[in-house]
């Protein structure tokens, strides 16, 4: 833990994007967090996962903090069940793994997403129909202004799709430093999802267990998502959107391979890849960036791009998307 200035920002986030800390702490104990805090009060905090979601447009002028809180450990358990707690700090997919390893289901369709356990709650991390709120248990943060710790209970995180209470109404107060998944010793598998099915079939697995499962999803992910350590990216860039029902039947008229999931009775959700995709965005490329081949919902750097040519191709696209569908997107990742 040392304050260190000016520190460029570009191995600390998944887009590759060059942008400088006026201030820059690590953090690996709950203790020494508080301390930066209560030495940084004038400034303004930014915490730092893997920066695996967020685009760095500007340069940033008050404290980034790197979270490097580590250790993974079981805090409870019976013949069915275990709580499984992993500091904020670390690496999603250790967790994941760490989880398989053990025996512990629950979170084996969430292999290999980037980020920092601490952020997943976050943005109620999801992928091939399980989200983390679907295993959540409860999670530790520290309060910027007391300096408090408090718990978090599933429904206190208030989650919704790619959203919870810290991306809204606390966004800014509080700083995850714990997480707490209930995960099962006798887990049921998700393979519903068709790409997990059929990859499964070419394993030629009949009754996978949370391994092949696991191994199903990296394959898939391996093969549609670009690796951030190769080109930078952030994963989804946009949110799949939520729109009524009668507005989709419009849409549907005129673009019938539209792809959609049902929501609720009144809504629908669309697949964000395939409006962008059918609007000729896949696989352009400007310059030194531009959108994924395979995946249109990924926006990617080649290497050398700025943040602000990413937000404005951001920017390009959704103007594209409302003018074709008249349907707005929202960014998935956080600008800062
Ligand atoms: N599609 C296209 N063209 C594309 C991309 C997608 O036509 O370029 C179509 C696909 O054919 C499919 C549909 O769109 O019919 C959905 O695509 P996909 O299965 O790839 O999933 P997604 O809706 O694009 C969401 C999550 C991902 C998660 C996958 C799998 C969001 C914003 N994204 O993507 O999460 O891995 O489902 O569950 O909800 C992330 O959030 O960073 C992320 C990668």
């Amino acid at each position: 833990m040392e304050l260190k200035h000016q520190v460029d920002l570009k191995p600390y986030n998944t887009f590759g994007l060059s942008a400088k800390a006026e201030n820059f702490s690590t953090f690996s104990t709950v203790d020494e967090l508080r301390q930066i805090i209560s030495e940084n009060r004038d400034k303004e905090l930014l915490v730092l996962g893997g920066g695996s979601n967020m685009l760095l447009t500007k340069d940033y002028p008050g404290l980034v903090l790197k979270n490097e809180l580590k250790g993974i450990e079981v805090i409870q358990e019976d013949q069915d069940f275990v709580l499984l707690k992993a500091a904020a700090g670390e690496v999603w997919h250790q967790l994941v793994l760490h989880a398989i390893e053990n025996g512990f289901g629950g979170i084996e369709n969430m292999s290999l997403i980037p980020g920092s356990a601490g952020a997943a709650p976050m943005q109620n991390i999801g992928a091939y129909g399980v989200e983390i709120k679907d295993v959540f248990h409860e999670l530790e943060a520290l309060e910027i202004a007391s300096g408090q710790i408090r718990k978090f209970t599933n429904k206190e995180c208030d989650f919704g799709y790619r959203e919870s209470v810290f991306k809204r109404a606390l966004k800014g107060k509080y700083i995850i430093t714990s997480i707490t998944l209930k995960l099962s010793k006798n887990p049921i598998l998700n393979t519903s999802y068709g790409a997990i099915e059929e990859r499964l079939k070419e394993m030629g697995v009949i009754h996978p267990t949370i391994k092949d499962v696991s191994d199903a999803v990296i394959y898939i992910r391996q093969t549609k998502l670009p690796d951030p350590a190769q080109i930078g990216n952030s994963g989804s860039f946009f949110k799949n959107p939520v729109i009524p029902k009668s507005k989709f039947e419009v849409i549907r008229n005129k673009f019938p391979g539209i792809s959609s999931y049902p929501v609720d009775d009144n809504h629908v959700k669309l697949a964000a890849g395939w409006l962008i995709d059918n609007a000729g965005w896949k696989g352009k490329t400007f310059g030194n960036y531009g959108v994924h081949k395979n995946q249109a919902l990924v926006l990617v750097n080649y290497g050398g791009a700025t943040g602000k040519e990413i937000y404005q191709l951001s920017e390009d696209i959704m103007n594209s998307v409302k003018e074709i569908y008249d349907v707005d997107l929202e960014r998935e990742v956080n600008v800062i």
